[in-house]
């Protein structure tokens, strides 16, 4: 490979093949680097030494590919470039093929290009040629063979589920086929293989996993694609440890071979009313302090209104001490007001402590003892800024939790370099939709509630926790999983509570009911987004650099123009009509 030309051969003859990364021509001499998945070689041409070669050598352009016969010698004196594996080296040229002409690029083909990404999407073939990318795609190959080597090891058998299937609800759309042989009915593309899984269990193979696609039709955002891909396991026999310990195991192994990395394990865990509490999300970012504190009993029966009324109806007031923030403009302030309105929040109450004490637009309405309290309880010191969120505690905690994470981005509190991961147990079973005014798994509806908790779920069901499970890293959820219901009994009752009625369920998920009434093992597992896990192995902002031929954020593969529209024929085959258009 050119990638891998070194001193070690040098005098030998050598044949490589790739693409011109550049040519440059320099007082007789022509000088190109060429290009392959390994790196770049430096070749020469010389006059006197290959009169004719030399000549056709001028016909040469950027992306060319050529196959090219030559000595392996060292570069002259001064001419080393160390910023290259093969910079001590350069291969003087005896023969050259032109094996393909390309037409000019619409970018430039380096890590630093001038492109923007729909270009580079549009011409995903050549962005590929990027070694960023190149390298980001080894990478993940690496990953997914560490995660079979050790999956493998450890009595995993990987196993495929289908694709055209029934919806397996994991909150998002589905992703609908009309089938042709049976007109009017469709199938659905997986949310995830979540029952198929639970049946590998219930038909004996003990431990399941599959690096599967998943498809969800979502609004997309940097962390999100409609078809993604998980590892995904299930296994017979175990409680959340077992679980827990194996899938350490998994993912220590993969940072170490894909990238070198020792993991310590067992990692940091949180109950998820420590997470939401001290950090206001789920997927928590431990890397850096800020914790929230709750203020809601000290602002219970203060002057300011908003302050009280939420408090009154049962919810929650956060603070947030921004340490010696207090020099922050009016258009700082305003920015991260902006942020909380995007998440929810009805506001962002700030207070800067200054000289002199309290500079606020809510400074009057509370008593110098209640100021000395908040001001204890978030540690307040003459310089620092306190950020106040009041609402539902679903909506406070979540809105000052990403002030927080900004706040963290804006100060420069989040390493650069590292791995923190935090597994987030005790997820509550259920959450509310007022708008719908129905229930819904926070997980999905497969996922055990702790024995403990069953005696609650008709009297307060949202006081049931779940045996669930996430595993967050950086503070981006990289996996979530759960002990499975194995009783067909109490499966039947989560989608009665869930708002199904028995015929609703038989309908949707007869398939599973049956299965569990004949010898169910107890079982559980886990699927981790392994393009997020990619991500961030790579420091990419986007799951797209981690992906050969993503989608935008409209779902649309710019290269090869999908979705699009089909022939009347085709339609008229599945008997459907697009409305309105006749
Ligand atoms: P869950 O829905 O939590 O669990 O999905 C598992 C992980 O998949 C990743 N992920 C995504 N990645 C990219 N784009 C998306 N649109 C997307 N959606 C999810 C996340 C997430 O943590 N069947 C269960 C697993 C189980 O219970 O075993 C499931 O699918 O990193
Ligand atoms: P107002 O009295 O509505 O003008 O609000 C005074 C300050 O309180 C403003 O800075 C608002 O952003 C803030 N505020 C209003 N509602 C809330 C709320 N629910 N939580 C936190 N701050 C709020």
């Amino acid at each position: 490979m050119c990638g891998e030309v070194s001193g070690d051969l040098m005098d030998k003859e050598v044949t490589l093949m790739g693409w011109v990364q550049r040519r440059r021509d320099h007082g007789g001499l022509i000088f190109v680097d060429l290009r392959d998945r390994e790196g770049i070689v430096q070749l020469v041409f010389n006059p006197e030494e290959q009169a004719e070669v030399h000549k056709r050598a001028h016909a040469i352009r950027n992306e060319y590919v050529v196959a090219v016969k030559g000595v392996v010698s060292k570069r002259p004196e001064g001419t080393e470039n160390p910023a290259l594996k093969t910079g001590g080296v350069e291969v003087r040229v005896r023969e050259l093929k032109i094996l393909s002409e390309a037409a000019v690029p619409p970018f430039i083909i380096e890590d630093d290009t001038d492109a923007g990404e729909d270009i580079r999407l549009r011409h995903r073939y050549l962005d590929l040629r990027r070694p960023v990318l190149q390298k980001n795609l080894v990478l993940r190959h690496r990953v997914c063979l560490s995660a079979r080597n050790y999956l493998s090891q450890n009595g995993f058998i990987e196993m495929e589920t289908p694709v055209l299937t029934k919806s397996t609800p994991e909150g998002a759309r589905d992703f609908l086929v009309p089938s042709r042989l049976n007109p009017g009915h469709f199938y659905a593309l997986p949310q995830s293989p979540q029952l198929f899984k639970q049946i590998l269990m219930v038909s004996g193979f003990d431990r399941y996993f599959q690096i599967t696609r998943c498809f969800r039709d979502e609004d997309l955002r940097a962390d999100r694609q409609p078809e993604f891909t998980q590892i995904d396991v299930e296994m017979s026999f175990v409680d959340r440890e077992d679980v827990i310990a194996c899938m350490e195991g998994l993912i220590a192994r993969m940072f170490k071979d894909a990238l070198g990395v020792e993991l310590e394990v067992p990692f940091e865990r949180l109950t998820h009313d420590e997470a939401v509490g001290r950090y206001g999300l789920d997927a928590p970012d431990t890397r850096f302090g800020l914790e929230l504190v709750d203020v809601t009993d000290i602002v219970r029966g203060a002057g300011f209104k908003v302050f009280a009324a939420v408090a009154e109806k049962g919810g929650v007031v956060k603070a947030v001490n921004a340490k010696g923030c207090a020099g922050f403009t009016r258009k700082e302030l305003d920015e991260l007001t902006e942020l909380a309105a995007l998440y929810g929040g009805k506001g962002l109450a700030w207070v800067k402590i200054v000289d002199g004490g309290w500079q606020s637009p809510i400074a009057k309405f509370f008593t110098d003892d209640e100021k000395r309290a908040i001001e204890a309880a978030v540690r307040a010191e003459k310089g620092d800024l306190v950020f106040f969120s009041a609402d539902r505690r679903e909506v406070a905690n979540p809105v000052l939790g990403r002030i927080r994470n900004e706040l963290g981005r804006r100060l420069n509190l989040i390493p650069k370099e590292g791995f923190s991961f935090v597994w987030v147990t005790d997820f509550p079973m259920f959450e509310y939709d007022e708008a719908e005014k129905r229930y819904y798994a926070v997980h999905h509806p497969f996922t055990s509630p702790m024995d403990e908790d069953i005696g609650k779920l008709d009297s307060a069901p949202l006081e049931v926790r779940a045996k669930a499970y996430d595993i967050v890293l950086n503070g981006e959820e990289i996996g979530g999983g759960s002990i499975r219901i194995h009783d067909q009994g109490v499966q039947t009752k989560i989608f009665e509570l869930l708002g199904m009625g028995s015929g609703e369920a038989r309908e949707k998920f007869g398939f599973l009911l049956d299965a569990l009434s004949f010898g169910t093992p107890p079982h559980g597992g886990i699927a981790f987004g392994l393009d997020r896990i990619l991500a961030i192995m790579t420091g990419s902002e986007s799951i797209r650099d981690v992906i050969a031929f993503p989608k935008t954020q409209k779902a649309v593969c710019m290269m090869s123009g999908a979705p699009s529209e089909v022939d009347r024929k085709q339609l008229d085959e599945l008997c459907l009509r697009v409305a309105g258009k006749g």
